[in-house]
Parts: structure tokens; C-alpha cells; sequence
């Protein structure tokens, strides 16, 4: 029998403040992106943005719908933007942050698993990891860089890209 312990690695920030220029402005997008966020029925609003190669800036929200799970994560809603209309303007950074009325936030939202395995295809497709931000807002901030920090048993089968 082998045991094995995975550790994963991130920087906390105590505040927006602590980031250099780029990464405040990179947040500062995704709380924009959170306007136009279509959650009438969990009333959770979720921005991401993506800073671009080119310096180019992708938002993306979270857009529910009646038919429940017709709806979309934020970051999805950003990543498959940028799949559809700029793969070939790597993805740098990610941004995301969250708000509700309903209550306080005090911790940075993490990713639901679906959204991770989407940068981690992404990452493979451009050959780059992404810098993620989780932005909480008034409160710490999360950083790494690399999907597999925060989802280290993605799925990818190389022989399945490789026909
Ligand atoms: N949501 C996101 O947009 N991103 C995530 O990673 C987790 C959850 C959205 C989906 C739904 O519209 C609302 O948050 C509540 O789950």
C-alpha cells in the first residue's frame, strides 16, 4: 500500500492593496463584470475577467435561467468567449470575485470543479499556466498560478488529443 499527500499552493493577501498595478486592475474588471451577472434566482452575483497577451480584457458572468442547469458559471462564460473569438491571444491572468446582498462574503469563492477543468484545457491548449485571483472584496485575496494548485486531479488524456 502507498499513501500519498498532495499539497497545494497558494499566496494570501490581505487586501486588493497588496497587489502590484496589473492584478488590482484585473479585479477591478471582474467586480465590473459582476453588472451584468443574470442570477435572478440565486441572487450570487460572480464576475471574472481575463487579461489577454495582448493586453486585451475578457468579462465574463454568471447567467442563470429558469431551466436551472441551463445556466453558466462566470469563468466558463469568460473562457469559452475567449475560445470562441481570441485562442490565439493567450490568457495571462483570471479574475474572480463575487458579491450578494443576502449576505457577507469573507472569504475569496473558489471555482466549482467544471470551471477549473475548463482553464486547465485552456492552459494545455495555450502551453501556459494561467495566474488565478480569487478577489474577495473588502477582504483577503487568493494567488496562484497553475489550475493544478486548486485542481490537482484534472482530467487529461494526452492520447485522446494525440489521433
Ligand atoms: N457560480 C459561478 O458563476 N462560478 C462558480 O465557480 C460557482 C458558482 C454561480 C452559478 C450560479 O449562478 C451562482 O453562482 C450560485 O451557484
Amino acid at each position: 500500500m502507498i499513501k500519498h499527500e498532495i499539497k497545494i499552493a497558494f499566496t494570501e493577501y490581505n487586501s486588493l492593496a497588496e497587489l502590484d498595478t496589473a492584478d488590482q486592475i484585473i479585479c477591478r474588471e471582474a467586480v465590473k463584470a459582476m453588472e451584468h451577472s443574470h442570477s435572478p434566482y440565486s441572487k450570487f452575483k460572480v464576475g471574472a475577467a481575463l487579461l489577454l497577451e495582448s493586453g486585451k480584457v475578457i468579462r465574463g458572468s454568471n447567467q442563470e435561467n429558469a431551466a436551472y442547469p441551463s445556466g453558466l458559471c462566470a469563468e466558463r462564460t469568460a473562457l469559452f468567449n475567449w475560445g470562441a473569438n481570441h485562442p490565439d491571444d493567450p490568457i495571462q491572468t483570471i479574475a474572480i470575485t463575487a458579491h450578494t446582498d443576502n449576505f457577507d462574503i469573507l472569504k475569496p469563492v473558489t471555482p466549482c470543479g467544471s470551471c477549473l477543468q475548463v482553464m486547465a484545457e485552456y492552459e494545455k491548449k495555450q502551453g501556459a499556466p494561467l495566474k488565478i485571483i480569487l478577489y474577495c472584496i473588502d477582504g483577503p485575496v487568493w494567488v496562484t498560478t497553475g489550475v493544478a494548485s486548486f485542481l490537482p486531479f484534472m482530467f487529461f488524456e494526452e492520447r485522446l488529443v494525440a489521433q
